[in-house]
């Protein structure tokens, strides 16, 4: 059944069709012309010979014509039969006097039908020229055949019977058929068309085969589609075929290996971001059983307990508020509302309230500025959140009694802020990761301090979203430099 449907696939037919119809318009054309051709060919031959019967039959009854001699029906009837033979086409000969009366007629017709002596100057106009001694051409009429009630054609030659003395003493009239050559063109024809027919069936097979090459690599990449569609998105297609095919399968390939990517992220970050929530709700949970089943009655102890659950509710609305601040980021739900930023001002800003965070870990903290009046154009509050967040990493990610230190100035088309510190780096092959969603290179440490490993793709979401970019290069023990790039005000 599915065999059955794909071989006859419309894709095939349509190719198939487009085959028949080109080639049967070709045939059309070429068997019209081919028929034209011959038509002509074998009717002008047909008028040159029986226009030269015509002279010849006038010249040889001339003398008896002119004398009277009754003799001249025989003689007509002879010539006749011998054109007939001659011509495989019935023959008829009809002599006429120079005022048009049929005199003789080979057929030798009595009765009803009869043309002797019937003027034929009306009927056959030809006539008063053929006696003026024109030289009038051939021609071909269908006339209604009584027998097969249909039309048959018959050609008609005239010629002038002239005398020596006396001059145009009558006119020559032959009638010929032309059954056999009208049999002989509808034969051609229909053999034509015959082998036109069986070329064309054979095409139409041949290219039903051939376009089996077109329609295989599709109809893979049409199994492979729907099955991505039913959740398998690990399809990949092996497509040979044309290059035009081969691209479109690579395409395919690509494609459906983002998307399974995409999947596993998603998947990774919905199992990282329950594991997240679940940590201080577990702890949450401890913390008030351990305060139910507690049988003393210090104040001071319960206030502890009170106080750890407080800091596992304010984990809790940190992370959901991230997620929340991140999710709205990629639907597009954050409108970045633009204008003048100095960058030193944005810098200090920034920095305000982490200079406690650093005195209290005995951490320098320092800035330096290349240009005073460096100025790019985004949303102030946001590139606050960026540089706090880097900034602050470099604090937390540093021991007491180091340093860290910010820097700006300008680079080609952008305003370069660089942050560094001599703090624990970050090994080589986790550099990569840091902006991914939930990353922490040491997880207990960074809880610890309270992190929860999305500060950095939010970073990174903002600085993309104003056009900029985030780079970064560290050396684990040595410390690590952060460059947040943002176009200039243009
Ligand atoms: N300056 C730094 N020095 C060393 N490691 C760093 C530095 N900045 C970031 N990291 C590493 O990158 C990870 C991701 O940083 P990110 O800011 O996203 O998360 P976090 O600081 O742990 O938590 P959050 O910022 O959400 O409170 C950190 O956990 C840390 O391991
Ligand atoms: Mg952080």
């Amino acid at each position: 059944m599915q065999i059955n449907r794909r071989f006859f696939s419309t894709l095939r037919w349509k190719i198939a069709l487009a085959y028949l119809v080109v080639i049967g318009l070709g045939f059309l054309i070429i068997n019209i012309s081919i028929m034209e051709i011959f038509e002509k060919d074998m009717i002008k031959g047909k008028k040159m010979a029986l226009q030269k019967y015509s002279i010849e039959v006038a010249q040889t009854i001339s003398n008896m014509y002119n004398d009277d001699n009754p003799d001249v029906i025989f003689e007509i009837q002879d010539l006749g039969d011998d054109i007939a033979r001659k011509e495989g086409e019935f023959t008829r000969i009809l002599v006429l006097n120079n005022k048009g009366v049929v005199d003789y007629d080979s057929y030798n017709v009595v009765g009803p039908g009869s043309l002797l002596k019937r003027n034929l100057i009306r009927d056959v106009p030809e006539i008063q020229d053929v006696l003026k001694g024109y030289q009038i051409d051939a021609k071909d009429i269908y006339i209604p055949d009584r027998e097969s009630n249909s039309f048959k054609r018959v050609m008609y030659a005239y010629a002038p019977i002239t005398h020596d003395e006396e001059g145009i003493i009558g006119a020559v009239i032959i009638s010929s058929s032309l059954s056999s050559i009208e049999k002989l063109l509808s034969r051609t024809r229909n053999m034509l068309n015959l082998y036109s027919a069986i070329i064309s069936i054979s095409i139409i097979i041949i290219s039903f085969v051939i376009s089996s090459f077109i329609t295989q690599p599709i109809n893979e990449l049409t199994e492979g589609i729907q099955k991505m569609s039913q959740g398998h998105l690990d399809q990949r297609v092996n497509i040979s075929g044309s290059e035009e095919l081969r691209q479109l399968g690579q395409a395919f390939n690509i494609m459906s290996e983002k998307l399974e990517n995409l999947d596993k992220a998603r998947n990774e970050f919905v199992s990282n971001a329950s594991h997240e929530l679940k940590t201080p709700l577990s702890s949450m949970k401890i913390l008030t059983e351990s305060l139910l089943h507690m049988e003393v009655d210090d104040p001071a102890i319960y206030n502890d307990f009170l106080t750890d659950i407080d800091h596992e509710i304010d984990r809790l609305n940190a992370i959901i508020t991230d997620l929340l601040a991140l999710v709205h980021m990629d639907d597009g739900g954050v409108y970045i509302q633009k204008d003048d930023v100095a960058v030193k001002e944005l810098i200090l800003k920034s920095i305000k309230g982490l200079q406690i965070l650093a005195e209290k870990r005995n951490i320098e903290l320092t800035t330096t500025f290349d240009e005073e009046d460096l100025t790019i154009y985004g949303d102030e509050m946001k590139l606050q959140q960026v540089i706090i967040n880097i900034v602050d990493n470099a604090i937390k990610y540093t021991p007491d009694g180091g340093k860290v230190w910010v820097e700006a100035y300008k680079g080609l088309n952008s305003a370069i802020i660089k942050v560094t510190d001599t703090g624990v780096g970050i090994p080589k092959e986790d550099i990569p990761k840091i902006f991914d969603r939930f990353f922490r290179v040491d997880k207990a440490r960074s809880r610890a301090t309270g992190g929860t490993g999305l500060g950095l793709s939010i970073a990174h979401r903002i600085v993309l979203l104003h056009d900029g970019n985030i780079h970064v290069t560290s050396k684990e023990g040595k410390g690590t430099t952060f460059y947040i790039e943002l176009p200039l005000k243009e």
